[in-house]
């Protein structure tokens, strides 16, 4: 018997693993709607103006590459913080912000954080959810159950449903919410039902753990915070996963932040030793590179307009392809609307489509999206949109044929 011959091999991943098979693929015409990646309008993942501003800013500065403090730097964790929660609730005593790898790394910080504390009976998710919530929090030990979200016969929110479920959970339940642009249906709550989520939240004693990974892809900055601004304002313990990832196009650069409120009355630092600690067992220290490149243009105004108004423009172009690829969807199945994907909001795109079709699109027209259906409207552009409309229109329009993986 050796060392690991008692573990059994798991499968591909079903977002990273899929780009992996992408990369594969040797055919000429393929198209990768699977991973949360905006390409700008010629195909190409941009790398921002204020970013390169920022680049070249800190050629300039030339600061030595030393080890961080193991939460980041105060100049980051006071930016982001401020980012997420506004100037207001950002300088409330009981919350800190600490600086992680990506959102996934500040959920994951947050996730044993939280198993610290021995008192969280489950964590709950959206059903569906994002691909990496279920394996993030159970590869920490907790119980993950899900509740419903998204309802395949109307293609839409069951927000009934939702809501039962939240009230019959445990106190001191986990739920992860997604504060805007829901990953993977594109589907978010109203402010009113939004309002009433809340009150539960608060009223059951819950945990809300916000996962804020697409700030301003659904209306603004402001805007799609409104969520925490809504809950902070009842003084309890909190956690958001905010990424930088998205918002500034440095998906590689690992740039996350974990916002953690202890609630009124409790002292933060007690839990903030802990979130250090837990930093120092895992990587010791976080990486210096991206996180100076959003401190640059995060403390400077001129280059955070600048910012601003390239999320705007990124935001409007995935507008755009919601309406030209529904338009061409109801071109091709005039008698089928496809008004949803004008309704839904940020990067992804939810149309009922089944694991069947997903195989279809990727086997028979080099379409890659995610078996749950999940399509990234952020990888369409003017080149490309008239093929994948094509291709999803003849799936949609074929009868069911056996699973070909
Ligand atoms: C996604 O949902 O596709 C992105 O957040 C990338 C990832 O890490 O899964």
């Amino acid at each position: 018997m050796t060392l690991f011959s008692q573990i059994e091999a798991l499968p591909r991943d079903p977002i990273i693993g899929l780009t992996e098979l992408f990369n594969k693929d040797q055919r000429q015409q393929i198209y990768n709607l699977g991973v949360g990646v905006y390409f700008d309008k010629t195909g190409k993942v941009p790398i921002l103006e204020s970013v390169r501003i920022a680049q070249k800013n800190l050629i300039e500065k030339d600061c030595p590459k030393t080890y961080l403090p193991m939460n980041g730097t105060a100049n980051f964790c006071d930016n982001a913080k401020t980012l997420v929660l506004g100037e207001e609730i950002g300088c409330v005593d009981s919350i800190f912000t600490v600086q992680t790898l990506g959102g996934t790394g500040a959920l994951k910080l947050g996730a044993e954080l939280l198993k610290r504390t021995d008192k969280v009976p489950l964590v709950a998710i959206s059903d569906p959810s994002w691909e990496n919530h279920r394996n993030i929090f159970e590869s920490s030990g907790f119980k993950v159950v899900s509740y419903p979200y998204y309802d395949k016969k109307i293609n839409n929110l069951c927000y009934s449903d939702l809501i039962s479920t939240l009230g019959r959970l445990p106190s001191q339940s986990v739920v992860v919410l997604h504060a805007s642009c829901h990953n993977p249906t594109g589907i978010d709550l109203t402010t009113e039902q939004w309002e009433e989520v809340l009150d539960l939240v608060n009223k059951r004693n819950l945990v809300p753990f916000f996962d804020l990974a697409y700030q301003g892809f659904k209306n603004s900055l402001e805007n799609d915070r409104l969520v925490l601004e809504q809950f902070s304002k009842y003084n309890r313990p909190f956690l958001v996963a905010s990424s930088f990832s998205k918002n500034f196009s440095l998906y590689g650069e690992r740039v996350g932040a974990l916002t953690t409120s202890v609630g009124a009355g409790e002292d933060k630092n007690k839990a903030y030793s802990h979130v250090k600690n837990l930093i120092r067992g895992f990587y010791s220290t976080p990486p210096t590179y991206g996180q100076a490149i959003v401190s640059e243009i995060l403390s400077d105004n001129s280059i955070k307009n600048l910012w601003v108004s390239e999320l705007r423009t990124m935001r409007e172009r995935i507008v755009k392809m919601r309406v030209l690829l529904s338009n061409l969807l109801e071109q091709c199945i005039p008698e089928k609307s496809f008004e949803q994907i004008r309704k839904q909001n940020g990067m992804f795109s939810y149309l009922g489509l089944s694991v069947e079709d997903a195989y279809s699109l990727r086997n028979d027209y080099g379409v890659y999206i995610l078996e749950s259906g999940r399509l990234c409207i952020a990888a369409l552009n003017e080149g490309n949109i008239e093929k994948v409309a094509d291709a999803i229109s003849k799936v949609i329009s074929k009868p069911n044929e056996k699973l070909n993986k």
